[in-house]
């Protein structure tokens, strides 16, 4: 089994392979029997915004679904991700054999069968006010756990009528076994920022943040979820929307807009904590923190390492130094100069990081992916596979 883990990381072709190495030594001298024991996760219930929305909002609200060139790359429609293909979610989806999460929120063609994702582009964890052209979603993480806390008794119900709707429920025991993901945060950060709060303003704002956010975790795991696999927030400093937005905000080395990612950082040491927390109270649960920050920023300090180019800088935008404009977005048209022009995809999205100005590509995602889930930067130093409650 431990052979097994090890050969396992040798996959991953990045110098974390050495970090690997200690960890596969640390786990086998700790439990030999429980370590090196890889999670059957028969399902996935999802938790989030549109870095994790596969189609809720697309279903919710015709008129904000991302059009095409979204999902051009892999799925060749647009497939309610605002990306040009898969998002992490779907990475670890496939990684574990499981269908691509159906959307809570889409009453056509659903199939909950290995779990469901909640998740909706432009949710916050608290609820919000839009903030100018930002606009955030209804579906905040309260609701949507108020949708889970429905949803299990209600598939539970409709598998216990049989007929054709039976088999597209989970079964009752997934819900105890199924891993909980999630990725959200961000947009509270960007409604305080695009709206007229201060930075430091939105600073002292995170812990309350925070606090909603662990409060939601806990009355998950009050419905009997136990494995937990929880994204901090990205360098929203690096990404083209800050960027345009705050011209004139100081840049660090890599020029990224230093300030807003210290409100970023600021809520990622207030989460890991508030999860260090929540461990000791939930003895039963697995939680792993996940440092996403540190992996997407790498992208934008070292992109020719990955093979990507112009990190700061839209696929799929329209206009100024970062191809970004607040009132176009990707997939629209605008009228310059009496002409129409259709903001559609660079040439090649598979050498670039940004896809819209908000969210990465399918390149960047598919990188992240594959160095979160290798261990390397969660806490406890765990991979993804290997992310459940030991019994
Ligand atoms: C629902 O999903 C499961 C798991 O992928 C699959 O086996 C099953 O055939 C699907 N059901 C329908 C009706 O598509
Ligand atoms: C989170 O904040 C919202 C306000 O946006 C509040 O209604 C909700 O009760 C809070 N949830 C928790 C679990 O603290
Ligand atoms: C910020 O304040 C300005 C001036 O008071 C106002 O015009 C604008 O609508 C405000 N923006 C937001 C997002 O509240
Ligand atoms: C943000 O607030 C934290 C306290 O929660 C403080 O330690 C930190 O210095 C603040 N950062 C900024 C950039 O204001
Ligand atoms: C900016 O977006 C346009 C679509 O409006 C795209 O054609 C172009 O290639 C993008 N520019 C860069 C440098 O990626």
């Amino acid at each position: 089994m431990i052979m097994e883990f090890c050969t396992l990381t040798k996959l991953f072709h990045n110098p974390l392979v050495s970090a690997l190495a200690l960890l596969c030594i640390a786990t086998t001298s700790l439990n030999p029997a429980t370590a090196s024991k890889r999670c059957d996760f028969p399902a996935i219930f999802n938790f989030g915004a549109s870095n994790a929305d596969t189609g809720g909002l697309a279903a919710s609200f015709p008129f904000a679904q991302p059009k095409s060139p979204n999902g051009d790359t892999f799925f060749h429609r647009p497939a309610g991700r605002f990306c040009d293909g898969r998002l992490i979610i779907d990475f670890m989806a496939q990684s574990f054999g499981l269908p691509f999460l159906s959307p809570y929120l889409d009453s056509m063609g659903s199939n909950f069968s290995r779990g469901a994702n909640f998740a909706s582009a432009g949710s916050t964890i608290r609820l919000q006010q839009a903030a100018g052209q930002f606009r955030t979603s209804p579906f905040s993480l309260g609701l949507q756990y108020q949708q889970f806390e429905r949803f299990k008794p209600n598939a539970k119900f409709i598998r216990g009528q049989g007929g054709v709707f039976a088999a597209l429920m989970p079964k009752k025991e997934y819900f105890d076994e199924a891993l909980y993901t999630f990725d959200i945060g961000q947009n509270d950060l960007t409604v305080g920022f695009l709206g007229n709060m201060t930075l430091q303003q939105v600073n002292a704002s995170v812990p309350d943040i925070v606090s909603n956010f662990t409060s939601n975790i806990k009355n998950i795991y009050n419905l009997g979820a136990r494995s937990f696999w929880i994204h901090n927030t990205g360098p929203i400093g690096c990404l083209p929307l800050i960027l345009t937005n705050f011209e004139s905000a100081e840049r660090d080395m890599y020029g990224c807009a230093k300030a807003y990612n210290e409100v970023a950082n600021s809520f990622n040491q207030n989460l890991k904590k508030a999860l260090a927390h929540l461990r000791k109270d939930l003895p039963t649960a697995a939680i792993t923190y996940v440092d996403i920050y540190s992996v997407k920023y790498s992208l934008f300090r070292d992109p020719k390492k990955y093979g990507f180019e112009l990190p700061h800088v839209a696929c799929c935008g329209y206009g100024g130094k970062y191809n970004f404009s607040n009132s176009v977005s990707c997939g629209g048209t605008t009228k310059v100069n009496d002409n129409d022009i259709f903001v559609g995809s660079c040439e090649r999205p598979s050498v670039r990081v940004i896809w819209d100005g908000i969210h990465y590509t399918e390149a960047a995602n598919k990188v992240v992916y594959d160095q979160i889930s290798s261990g390397a930067f969660t806490d406890p130093p765990i991979p993804l596979n290997m992310a459940c409650r030991r019994k």
